[in-house]
């Protein structure tokens, strides 16, 4: 029996300080979408996902002090709450390689229960809720919503993933346009399509409204 109240306890005291786009509401849609594409993939370890998608986020050092501690505390909280030894290795294999920054420049190897996790994250990046979760981020760092003289930079990589001198609009095309199609499965990228629809027509109305024209 695995404990998963104490387990979301934990995540959720882990993002409680966040207000840049990976508060606790980003942890509980990602666990119901790897729930959803769980459903739809037989053979998978559901309490992996499950596990994975809700302590994806809980030492990642954008949002811990001590990365290497709060690995440490992540695995203490997996072990309380009952998962295996074999479990716990799982979901740590998962977290540790399936975020966008570990997987800039080189393709990271994920199990099946990580390329699920993978992508309820990064389908919650866009879309309606990926574009509010971008302008969260943007003003959380600071930055700037546009600048239509400023370029997007055509290649992100991990030294200049973080750099501040770009804006909102330029990580739409940069990163969240590009998702759709870096996601695994096919249930995903079904969901994906009406979500890029949704970018795009939030793009251009945002230009033209930011030109005058409308
Ligand atoms: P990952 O969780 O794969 O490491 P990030 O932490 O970079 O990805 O992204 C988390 C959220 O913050 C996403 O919704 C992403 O779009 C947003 N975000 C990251 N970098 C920027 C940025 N430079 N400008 C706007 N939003 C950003
Ligand atoms: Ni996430």
């Amino acid at each position: 029996m695995i404990d998963w109240q104490a387990l979301t306890a934990y995540a959720r005291s882990v993002s409680a300080q966040d207000h840049s786009g990976h508060g606790f509401d980003h942890i509980e849609r990602v666990i119901v979408m790897a729930k959803r594409l769980a459903a739809e993939t037989p053979g998978v370890d559901s309490a992996v996902v499950v596990a994975a998608a809700t302590m994806h986020d809980t030492y990642d050092d954008k949002l811990v002090d001590n990365a290497a501690t709060a690995k440490s505390a992540a695995n203490h909280a997996m072990a309380a709450a009952g998962l295996t030894d074999e479990q716990i290795q799982a979901v740590i294999a998962i977290i540790d390689h399936m975020s966008f920054k570990a997987n800039l420049g080189k393709h990271q190897a994920l199990s099946l229960e990580g390329q699920l996790v993978q992508d309820a994250d990064r389908l919650d990046a866009i879309g309606a809720i990926g574009i509010g979760r971008a302008f969260m981020y943007g003003g959380a760092h600071g930055g700037r919503m546009y600048d239509p003289a400023l370029a997007p930079r055509t290649a992100l990589t991990p030294s200049n993933y973080r750099d501040k001198d770009s804006t909102v609009i330029n990580h739409f095309y940069e990163k969240l346009l590009k998702l759709k199609d870096q996601l695994n499965t096919s249930a995903a990228k079904q969901l994906a399509e009406h979500r890029q629809q949704v970018m795009e027509d939030f793009l251009a109305e945002f230009k033209a409204e930011w030109g005058g024209e409308r």
